[in-house]
């Protein structure tokens, strides 16, 4: 049987400042962490779809995120453009006991960093 995903430890939970985003890097991609009020977390994509701005740079309001480059924003929780077509991946995330933040990425974007 194959793995098909996996908790990837990604950094510290005291690292990331409410209302802020941080990139870590997954393999060969890179992914914005963001975290939200009431204890909640979400990660997309680092890379905005439009011309690869950095997302985790960008200004999050109302469980949503909007590239620092153009403006475009995303729904944190399902990817989607708000006013347009553009989606980018979501992940998982969770803190374990420790603080350790961990993210819940697809075993193929792993073999990516070759
Ligand atoms: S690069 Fe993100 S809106 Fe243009």
């Amino acid at each position: 049987m194959s793995i098909e995903s996996a908790w990837v430890p990604v950094g510290r939970a005291e690292d990331v400042p409410l209302l802020e985003g941080r990139s870590v890097t997954v393999g060969a991609r890179r992914i914005a962490i963001f975290r939200l009020p009431d204890d909640t977390w979400a990660a997309v994509d680092n890379a905005c779809p439009h011309k690869g701005g950095p997302l985790a740079d960008g200004i999050v309001a109302d469980a949503c995120v909007t590239c620092p480059l153009h403006g475009r924003r995303f729904d944190l929780a399902t990817g989607a453009q708000h006013g347009g077509d553009d989606v980018v991946g979501v992940y998982a995330v969770r803190v374990g006991e420790d603080g350790t933040l961990e993210l819940l990425v697809p075993a193929a974007l792993m073999v990516g960093s070759a």
